[in-house]
């Protein structure tokens, strides 16, 4: 039998969190390492399946690795294009192995690697990040598993992605951080870990300015050197947080965060009658009730980030009057609706992109399954919300990007438990 989480939920959270490093940005700042002619120091690093497949991923490309709490030592000096083959598992359980093939680029000016793994939310292309490889010179060949590419040199070349790409924006950057000339990437990704990733460079002695921004210029540098660089606080973790205690109406401060990466979520949850204060590094979410409805439409930062559309939607079936959510990031992120109303909810898909929430009175405990990370995230807030028992199946999914999420509820208050099986 598979471990799973146990809740027995309406208590309503109370206390403090603080927010580990972000998943996003972790995740491209171990490859940045790889491009360094020194050691890196990596503090803040979250301690989550993904990143622990990568700091793997790095050491057996060859990287001598000291890791002690949540710093990471990263010596990439030993690592060799030859050990590309060693990486082929744990790179398809991954959608961001593919920024080893940027960095790849960049150091090797070649790059081999199986066609990339993640979440089940879609169709996932990879058709910008290989754009944006071939614009820098690169000769790219796919097989139905394997991406292959090689370049005799970078040049600095002007790329436009359509749409804009997290993943490709990232990739971008790695791999033209060192080409010749200046690179300018047009529509790009202003997600609080693409402008992370750009500071990390930067410290490195890369030249990348307008990162934040949808216009962002790299002036190609000879080299990059080693430095500490801490990962900035993570914002979805967060959020899901804020939507606990708006959906458990508790009260929760949330710490060591950066209060403007939060605030499209900060303006909703306000919007549906909760109390939203912000401070420095902090945020403190009081869950009042009523609930009045809300519509969101995901869109890319500063809009409502896809990352937390799920724990949204469990809100949304607590709140008095109908709710919406418009998917236009990923098309199949409504996955987990259907567990929703196997606990009482009253919603369903008026289109495919398109989920229609209407308040019920509240949700009643049930054996749930987590069908993708964010949506792990919403389960356990619905199990926290209903009344009864609810067991949430499927946690690998949750464990790929949440760092002590039982532990850290449990703190808050909540009477939950992982039973192995
Ligand atoms: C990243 C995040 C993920 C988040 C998402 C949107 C990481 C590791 N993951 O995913 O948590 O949900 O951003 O904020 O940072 N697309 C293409 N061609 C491409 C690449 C993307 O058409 O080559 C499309 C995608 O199908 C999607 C949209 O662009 O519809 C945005 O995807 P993207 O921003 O690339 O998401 P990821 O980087 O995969």
């Amino acid at each position: 039998m598979a471990d799973k989480i146990v809740i027995h939920g309406g208590i309503p959270l109370n206390g403090e969190v603080s927010i580990s490093g972000a998943k996003n940005a972790a995740l491209g700042i171990l490859p940045a390492a790889i491009l360094a002619d020194t050691p890196m120091v990596i503090d803040n690093l979250p301690d989550i399946q993904d990143v622990n497949i990568y700091v793997t991923m790095l050491e057996k490309l060859g990287a001598s690795l000291t890791r002690e709490g949540d710093r990471l030592t990263v010596d990439p000096s030993g690592i060799r294009f030859e050990n590309v083959d060693k990486i082929v598992e744990e790179a398809t359980k991954l959608r961001a192995s593919y920024y080893i093939l940027g960095a790849f680029l960049s150091r090797f000016r070649k790059g081999r690697q199986p066609l990339p793994g993640g979440c089940p939310i879609g169709e996932r292309p990879i058709n910008l990040h290989i754009m944006a490889f071939e614009s820098l010179g690169a000769r790219v060949q796919i097989t139905e598993t394997m991406i292959s590419m090689e370049a005799d040199e970078l040049n600095g070349a002007d790329i436009t992605f359509d749409p804009v790409s997290v993943g490709a924006t990232i990739n971008a950057m790695l791999a033209s951080v060192k080409a010749k000339g200046t690179t300018v990437l047009r529509n790009a990704a202003k997600e609080p870990h693409v402008v992370d990733i750009a500071n990390c460079l930067n410290l490195m002695g890369a030249r990348i300015s307008g990162a934040g921004t949808d216009t962002i210029k790299i002036k190609g540098v000879d080299s990059l050197r080693g430095v500490v660089y801490s990962v900035v606080p993570d914002q979805i973790q967060a959020g899901t947080y804020m939507i606990a205690a708006a959906a458990t109406c508790g009260n929760i401060l949330v710490r060591n965060i950066i209060p403007q990466h939060l605030e499209s979520l900060t303006a909703k949850l306000r919007e549906m009658g909760n109390e939203v204060t912000e401070y420095d590094d902090s945020i403190r979410v009081i869950g009042r009730r009523p609930l009045l409805p809300v519509n969101i439409k995901t869109m890319p930062h500063p809009g409502f980030p896809t990352d937390l559309q799920q724990p949204m939607g469990v809100l949304m079936c607590l709140a008095e009057g109908q709710s919406r959510i418009t998917e236009s990031i990923f098309e199949k992120r409504f996955e987990y609706v259907g567990q929703l109303v196997k606990m009482g909810a009253d919603a369903h898909l008026r289109t495919e992109n398109v989920a229609v929430f209407n308040g019920v009175d509240h949700l009643e405990g049930a054996v749930i399954e987590a069908t993708d990370l964010r949506a792990g995230a919403a389960m356990v807030i619905a199990g926290l919300a209903a009344m009864g028992t609810t067991e949430v199946l499927n946690l690998e999914h949750i464990e790929r990007g949440y760092v002590d999420l039982v532990e850290n509820f449990r703190a808050l208050g909540a009477d939950i438990a992982r039973v192995s099986g």
